[in-house]
């Protein structure tokens, strides 16, 4: 065991619980300031959270689809009923990319996920370059529909997006069912506002990510060339069974089989290939599973998904041993993962050179990071 783990779990606990005594003191400061500052505050306040969607986003329920499927799930018959609204205003956005960026790491979260985003600053998302390669992190938001918790939840993420220019938000709920607008809407931004970035890693916000094998691997690719790698499913059949999260009806899809997709727990992609998906995207349904709406575009532009042992976005075979400092040393992502592992991943000690990566296929189709060793002590 390693003392220092301890430790770490105790430091992040401890950034939590600053991250929300900031935001308490910025409550404060804010309620201190000058008067007219107070009024906005105070207006702010008045205001009910943002929930009337109807009456934000101008965007009407359309009920033919919902109740010629009065039998589908609840969810299904929303997603039906609101599945023509696409255009969502941004509510919380980053600075633009205004120069050369290497990677973009792009990562889904939750507004109620604070404590993912703290892990993900501070651990594998804290790097601005590797080996001069400009990296930036920003997470893909919507807002939150907990009745109680919004108003806390939304000043928090205007804090962190204050603080830390990292948020991306947009004002739809942010649900399973609504991943795929936020596709939708990323891949807007993206060629609106971060054209600059050579690359985009797409993913969860409980993974972790080998930045420097990402880095590595990226090097010698062309951005303006299609290119998207990832964990690769082939001949995935839909589900229906209605109790399954994964569920859809025949009516929605049809065929035996999906497309070719990458688990969108994290994938790579050139700038090229997430311009093309956007100006596609933009003329196809909205589907619910996201990933697999990404692989619908794909096939549509013909570009071949590209398979990489080195991105577990289903998770590692369990039980593995998370103190193996062997067992990510070739891996590029890692999905699954809470806050605490993340952290203990990051604080592993350097693995052993010339020792066996345990239950590690060799890689098949690309070249990984070679001789060099990854190391979250090295950055620390
Ligand atoms: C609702 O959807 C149906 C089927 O696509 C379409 O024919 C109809 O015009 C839509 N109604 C409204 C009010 O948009
Ligand atoms: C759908 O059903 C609701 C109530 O069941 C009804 O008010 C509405 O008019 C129906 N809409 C359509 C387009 O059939
Ligand atoms: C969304 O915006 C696009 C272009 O801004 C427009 O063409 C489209 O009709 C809009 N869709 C809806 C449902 O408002
Ligand atoms: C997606 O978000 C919109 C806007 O907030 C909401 O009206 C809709 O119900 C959500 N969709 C689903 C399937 O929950």
């Amino acid at each position: 065991m390693y003392p220092r783990i301890k430790n770490l779990v105790i430091y992040t606990f401890s950034i939590t619980l600053l991250a929300w005594v900031f935001y308490m003191k910025k409550e404060e400061k804010l309620a201190a300031s000058p008067a007219e500052q107070k009024v906005n505050v105070a207006e702010d306040r008045l205001q009910p959270p943002v929930l009337d969607s109807a009456e934000r986003s101008k965007c009407s329920p359309n009920f033919t689809f919902a109740n010629s499927s009065a039998a589908l799930p609840e969810p299904h018959r929303v997603f039906l009923t609101y599945k023509h609204c696409r255009n969502f205003s941004v509510l919380l956005r980053p600075s633009r990319c205004s120069q050369e960026m290497f990677l973009l790491l792009a990562i889904k979260s939750s507004p109620i996920n604070v404590d993912r985003r703290v892990a993900i600053r501070n651990t594998w998302g804290k790097e601005a370059s590797i080996g001069g390669r400009r990296i930036r992190l920003v997470f893909l938001l919507g807002r939150s529909d907990a009745k109680i918790q919004v108003q806390p939840l939304q000043q928090l993420l205007a804090y962190e997006s204050q603080e830390f220019d990292d948020i991306l938000q947009w004002d739809f709920v942010d649900n399973f069912f609504n991943l795929t607008l936020k596709e939708l809407h990323f891949l807007r931004w993206f060629t609106e506002e971060c054209l600059h970035a050579r690359f985009v890693l797409k993913g969860d916000d409980d993974v972790f990510v080998n930045t420097y094998n990402i880095v590595e691997f990226l090097r010698e690719l062309d951005p303006e060339q299609d290119l998207f790698v990832g964990d690769v499913i082939a001949n995935a059949r839909p589900i229906r069974n209605t109790k399954v999260k994964y569920f859809i009806p025949e009516p929605m899809y049809g065929a035996t089989f999906y497309p070719l997709y990458a688990g969108g727990g994290g994938y790579v992609m050139s700038r090229q290939t997430v311009r093309r998906l956007q100006s596609t995207a933009e003329d196809m349904e909205l589907f619910p599973i996201d990933d697999v709406f990404v692989g619908m575009c794909l096939a549509k532009m013909s570009v071949t998904p590209k398979n990489h042992a080195g991105f577990k976005t289903f998770g590692i075979q369990r039980p593995f041993n998370p103190f193996d400092p062997c067992l990510y040393k070739e891996l590029m992502v890692v999905h699954r993962l809470n806050p605490t592992e993340l952290w203990i991943m990051w604080t592993l000690p350097v693995c052993p050179a010339g020792s066996a990566v345990p239950g590690q296929q060799p890689h098949s189709s690309y070249q990984t990071a070679g001789e060099r060793e990854w190391s979250g002590e090295e950055k620390a």
